[in-house]
């Protein structure tokens, strides 16, 4: 017999020693839920995302209302307008179906719930560009103002955190200015920082209708090989007046978020996208994987990687599987 001194499964050997030794805790605090809410006349389930719907008005204030009591701190808001045009006006537009919906939701949940609209023009283009187009690319600068304007309306509506997701350069320092002008000094800006060209993203275009009409998003999202751009995109929106930083999208990019954990002390977030939820959606429907299982071990992943917000479609399911498990 050995005579090992050190025996790591010692301090395996029972759920409870366990749970004591237990490094990292994924809890509703962590959870910001993205939801869809379009002008269309009823609501929707999106096909590859499997419980997650296009939500009327209506309907998305009945299914929000459950949410503070299951200890849900924020949603996440997506629109989609009734019409698309060049300029994405649909976006900025002070009866557009965002700003409709945070002023209806504010006074379903009051203050218990953080409400946080995604700002990006790819919704409310006809190209589904996150930008105005001019020789048949998206032209950064004329972007800024119309992103800067669609900020101001959200926050004017009754926004609590501005989430920009376009990735055009200056666009957290233009957010600032505008906000700031505008009497908004006060809201936090979330900033999807380093955002990569992911395939993973393809679920969510089918929700949100947003599939580029031509080309692709490389030219302004993140590369994905690139580790230290990351970092730099993470710089400039520090110095730009970046309040959360996020990493998108998740699991193929933890180094990416282990890189920003110990380079930046701001709060970091991480987009466990679209494309991610469909594929253990798909594997748990065809019993190949333990659904719960394996949620609680993706999120816990991001926290274990330095992640201080999730975002994620599983967080009501996971908010479920918790209470039911004691
Ligand atoms: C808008 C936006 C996208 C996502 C969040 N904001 C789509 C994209 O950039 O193509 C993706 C979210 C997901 O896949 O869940 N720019």
């Amino acid at each position: 017999m050995p005579n090992l001194i050190h025996r790591p499964r010692r301090l395996r050997r029972t759920d409870t020693i366990r749970r004591m030794v237990r490094e990292n805790h994924v809890t509703a605090d962590d959870l910001l839920y993205p939801m869809f809410v379009t002008m269309e006349s009823e609501s929707r389930e999106i096909p590859s995302m499997p419980g997650v719907f296009r939500y009327t008005l209506d309907d998305l204030c009945r299914t929000v209302e459950k949410f503070p009591a299951m200890g849900l701190p924020a949603i996440m808001l997506f629109g989609i307008p009734a019409e698309k045009d060049e300029v994405g006006s649909g976006g900025y537009a002070e009866d557009g179906i965002v700003p409709q919906a945070i002023r209806k939701l504010r006074r379903v949940v009051g203050d218990s719930m953080l409400i946080v609209p995604d700002v990006c023009l790819c919704e409310y283009t006809s190209h589904g560009h996150c930008g105005v187009i001019r020789d048949g690319h998206v032209d950064n600068d004329p972007t800024l103002d119309l992103l800067s304007r669609t900020a101001v309306c959200y926050a004017e509506a009754g926004a609590d955190v501005i989430a920009p997701s376009d990735m055009m350069d200056g666009r957290i320092g233009a957010l600032r200015a505008g906000l700031d002008g505008a009497g908004f000094s006060h809201l936090p800006i979330m900033a999807y920082s380093a955002k990569y060209a992911s395939g993973f993203y393809g679920p969510f275009r089918e929700a949100a209708d947003s599939t580029p009409q031509f080309g692709d998003r490389r030219a302004y999202q993140m590369d994905p090989p690139n580790r230290r751009e990351a970092l730099r995109e993470m710089e400039l929106d520090v110095a730009e007046g970046a309040d959360i930083l996020m990493v998108k999208p998740g699991l193929a990019y933890l180094d990416i978020l282990r890189d920003a954990r110990e380079r930046f002390d701001l709060p970091l977030a991480i987009y466990n996208v679209s494309g991610e939820y469909s594929m253990v959606k798909a594997a748990a429907r065809n019993g190949w994987i333990d659904e719960a299982r394996v949620v609680g071990e993706t999120l816990t992943a991001f926290k274990r990687a330095g992640a201080d917000i999730i975002l994620t479609y599983h967080a009501v399911d996971y908010l479920h599987w918790m209470h039911s498990s004691g």
